[in-house]
């Protein structure tokens, strides 16, 4: 037995330089993985004493501490329920400045292999980690627990962890964050379709206690998976210290989704993304680089303005209603429009939810021209046209069901409906063929259409797949993820020019996975702007303004030009009855555009800068961010009031400019055109120099600087 005061054997280190932090494991004399450090010098972590006195790497069920939840857990084809592995070998390869670097470990007993990959993204500063499982054993193994990562901290007694998400539907994003105590936290979701309604798979852990945005420590982590998520916080006390072990595991939540693999098959964990992050304003930063780069179809070319129709008409429209709207919709100055649910179904057409999925054929009573009479009449006016559909999806009232019943996601039991509808089973072969061709022939059928909204709206609530034999329909909810990914990433590949919105209900399917095909997603189908402001906060932690789409709608009966300012802060767009607007409402309508097109680049591409909070803090009535340039030469602020103001509300601070720069600064609150507010030096507005006098509640102020004075 080794002891501390033992010198270090001879052992394998292996360092991940992440990029502005990192973490160092190594191998002991028995060859099992220990993390020797982790943090912001973790890369470059001393190796002090022997490995075997730190925390294990990645535990797997019968490792040396039995007494904590695993990483892994495995069953092995003889019937062993322990799995302990030892090191094999280590690679790097070089990926330009980047490494995907490889550790290759292999049971001692079994014929059962695991590799630890991570690709580094050293622009960013974010650590992408999954792990791959393969064997040659005597059957099938089945993996219990098979998290992506599971990194040891040493946490304070104030450390807190944020997770993103309330009570289901229109309520994505809410913002908890909360003491860490001992025992084990779990926060998972699960629904497969969407199950981001429940839970964004992001977590935020800052183990010092709450940081600020440029001070504290803060370690974000996402799953990028578009499947039901698993974070587990497993927290224990230290004899005699305040400090306190933890072990954060994160992957595809396994519950109820054993997977059986079989020898010579390879599985191949969720990747997760994450950062070690001095702030929270680093922490957006980083994530922000790397969906961008790497996560976000065409991340550089600016998001149109879109105008939707789905809040003012619903499922009740014909030709001219559209026509009308296309023609406002171009008055106004979108670039954009976006038709939604219920423009199909013949047979069983789709007058509301309870009819038409499937059947992805024009009504001809609604619309007699089909598609392509909208495609021209938008480009008539100058404008672009965008289509809705649920390829996923079909009612039973529907010509696809009737000929297909079988092809649904069901167990033997009687499937049950949602939103009066069932989901298609994506592991039968000709389902993605015929959600491939769901989008092939709407497009087809109106070319021109340069942007799919791709929706989702059920849940999957009773797990079964005819495509899998009965001892693997487990594997499904993984499975699913797969199959799903490969319809869409078909569907991305063969329609590169055409721009995808990715939606579930909302935000039921935000995730750094799925993003991948795509170029932006729903936030949320509730857009009253009081929600909005504290839903874009939070979601603009991990993902950039460019994607999140945020449109005006009359949700929350909110101030018209309260709610476009509320939506110009994200990727803008409107969904409101622009034929129903009279003349002062329409005019404040095109002073949103206006501003969207002066500031639409900052917003997408500049950096986010968070001034206020309205998720935390002393007052959460009020909320404020900003957008600067990269050269810091322009910069857009947008101050939100929410509740009624206090008497005397505190200056508004504003870093991130350049101190030594003058700028002029234009406001408007979208009631008249922008107001000269005078010029301030960068190191003025940093001092407060500006003062913030709301109006009142639901008012607020966006603030163009630039430097031209
Ligand atoms: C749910 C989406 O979130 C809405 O925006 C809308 O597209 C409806 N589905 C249509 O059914």
């Amino acid at each position: 037995m080794t002891t501390p005061d033992d010198a270090p054997p001879d052992q394998e280190v292996l360092r991940i330089d992440a990029g502005g932090w990192g973490w160092t494991w190594a191998a002991d004399s028995d060859g099992r993985l220990h993390q020797v450090g982790l943090g912001l010098d973790g890369a470059g972590a001393a190796v002090e004493v022997d490995p075997v006195w730190y925390p294990h790497a990645h535990p797997a069920w019968g490792g040396p501490d039995p007494f904590r939840p695993p990483a892994l857990r495995i069953t092995h084809a003889e019937g062993t329920t322990t799995t302990r592995l030892r090191l094999d070998r280590v690679e790097r390869q070089a990926l330009g400045d980047d490494e995907l670097v490889t550790v290759r470990t292999v049971d001692e007993l079994l014929a059962l292999r695991v590799a630890f990959r991570s690709r580094t993204h050293r622009y960013s500063g974010v650590l992408e980690q999954w792990i791959e499982i393969d064997h040659d054993e005597d059957g099938p193994v089945t993996l219990w627990d098979y998290d992506s990562i599971a990194p040891a901290f040493l946490v304070g007694p104030e450390a807190v962890v944020t997770q993103f998400g309330g009570a289901g539907w229109a309520d994505e994003w809410a913002w908890t964050t909360e003491r860490l105590t001992p025992g084990t936290k779990v926060l998972d979701s699960l629904g497969g379709i969407q199950p981001h309604l429940q839970r964004s798979p992001v977590l935020m852990l800052e183990p010092n206690g709450p940081a600020e945005e440029a001070a504290g420590d803060v370690i974000g982590c996402s799953i990028a998976w578009g499947g039901n998520t698993r974070f587990a916080l497993d927290v224990r006390p230290r004899a005699n210290d305040e400090t306190r072990d933890l072990r954060l595991r994160a992957g595809a939540n396994p519950l109820g989704a054993h997977y059986v693999l079989d020898p010579g098959t390879t599985f191949v964990t969720p990747t997760v993304a994450w950062t070690w992050s001095t702030g929270r304003g680093e922490l957006s930063d980083r994530f922000h680089r790397w969906t961008r780069g790497r996560v976000l179809r065409d991340p550089d070319r600016t998001r149109p303005i879109v105008v939707n129709n789905w809040e003012s008409t619903f499922f009740d429209f014909d030709e001219q209603r559209i026509v009308g709207l296309i023609d406002r919709a171009a008055d106004v100055g979108a670039d954009l429009f976006l038709l939604d649910d219920g423009w199909f179904g013949t047979s069983s057409p789709r007058d509301d939810d309870t009819a038409g999925l499937g059947d992805w054929d024009p009504d001809r009573r609604k619309l007699p021209e089909g598609l392509p009479a909208l495609v021209d009449a938008a480009a008539g006016r100058g404008i672009r046209f965008g289509i809705w559909v649920e390829p996923e999806m079909v009612n039973p009232d529907s010509d696809l069901f009737r000929a297909h019943p079988d092809w649904v996601i069901r167990d033997r039991r009687e499937p049950r409906e949602h939103r009066n509808q069932l989901a298609l089973d994506p592991l039968l072969e000709e389902v993605r063929d015929f959600e491939v061709s769901v989008v092939d022939r709407v497009l087809g059928g109106a070319p021109g259409t340069s942007y799919v909204k791709w929706d989702a709206n059920r849940p999957v609530t009773d797990p079964g797949s005819s495509a899998l034999a009965a001892d693997r329909q487990s594997t499904a909810w993984v499975d699913w993820v797969h199959a799903t990914w490969e319809v869409m990433q078909r569907i991305a590949d063969g329609h590169p020019e055409v721009e995808l919105m990715l939606c579930a209900s909302g935000g039921g399917r935000t995730d750094h996975g799925t993003l991948r095909w795509f170029h932006e997603f729903w936030t949320s189908d509730n857009t009253d702007p009081v929600t909005r402001v504290r839903m874009q906060w939070a979601c603009g932690h991990w993902f950039p303004a460019s994607a999140m789409a945020a449109h005006v709608t009359q949700w929350g009966d909110r101030p018209l030009p309260f709610a476009c300012a509320v939506a110009l802060s994200g990727r803008f767009g409107f969904d409101l009855d622009l034929e129903a607007l009279d003349d002062e409402s329409l005019a404040v309508c095109r002073r949103a555009v206006a501003v969207a097109r002066r500031t639409q680049d900052l917003v997408q591409h500049g950096r986010l800068v968070r001034l206020v909070s309205p998720v935390d803090g002393d007052d959460r009535g009020r909320a404020a961010l900003g957008y600067t340039a990269p050269d810091r030469n322009r910069a857009v602020v947008f101050c939100f009031q929410l509740d009624e103001p206090s008497s005397d509300p505190p200056a508004l601070v504003i870093p991130g400019l350049d101190p030594e720069v003058t700028y002029r600064i234009r406001a408007t609150d979208l009631t008249s055109d922008p107001a000269d507010l005078g010029t301030f030096t960068g190191a003025d507005l940093a001092a407060g120099a500006l003062g913030w006098r709301p109006r009142g509640s639901t008012t607020a102020s966006i603030l163009e600087l630039t430097t031209s004075v």
